[in-house]
């Protein structure tokens, strides 16, 4: 059976290309979506990727993943800092969590240092750009073939 992966991108990350390029780069939301598609193909998994800036979406979609996909990849952003109810979400999942940002929050302002998201991942990929993207998806792939 081919596995099937979840791709979750929080608030603000639509406005990618345009949104603070100097920190966030020029690609598009939807130039990420093809890197971590190809990443999917090489990986022969099934991607379903998605953004919202709403915070029940994103907790509705986590609790999806909980029985549809055999991982989740995970850029929450703001919500990584605020979310009391995405963590919760998270905590109730037992498929592996890959945290994924294009920049590294631990090096920019003292309030993204507080995480709501990193002690329910497995790991974090932060600082890479869109080869972050990439990088997601293959290492939750691994995880999940782990585990199976
Ligand atoms: C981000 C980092 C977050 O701190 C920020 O709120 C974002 C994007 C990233 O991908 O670098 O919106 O998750």
């Amino acid at each position: 059976m081919s596995l099937k992966l979840y791709f979750l991108n929080g608030p603000n990350l639509n406005l990618l290309g345009e949104r603070e390029p100097e920190i966030y780069g020029t690609a598009t939301l939807s130039d990420l979506e093809k890197l971590a598609n190809e990443a999917a193909q090489e990986e022969k998994a099934q991607l379903d990727f998605r953004q919202t800036n709403h915070e029940g979406e994103l907790v509705d979609w986590v609790q999806e993943a909980r029985d549809q996909a055999q991982a989740l990849i995970l850029n929450a952003a703001a919500y990584t800092h605020t979310s009391v109810a995405l963590h919760d979400a998270l905590k109730a999942l037992t498929i592996p969590v890959v945290e994924v940002h294009l920049s590294n929050p631990s090096n920019r302002e003292s309030f993204r240092k507080r995480n709501f998201v990193s002690p329910c991942a497995n790991g974090v990929i932060a600082g890479f750009g869109p080869l972050g993207y990439r990088l997601g998806v293959s290492a939750a792939a691994a995880l999940a073939r782990q585990r199976s």
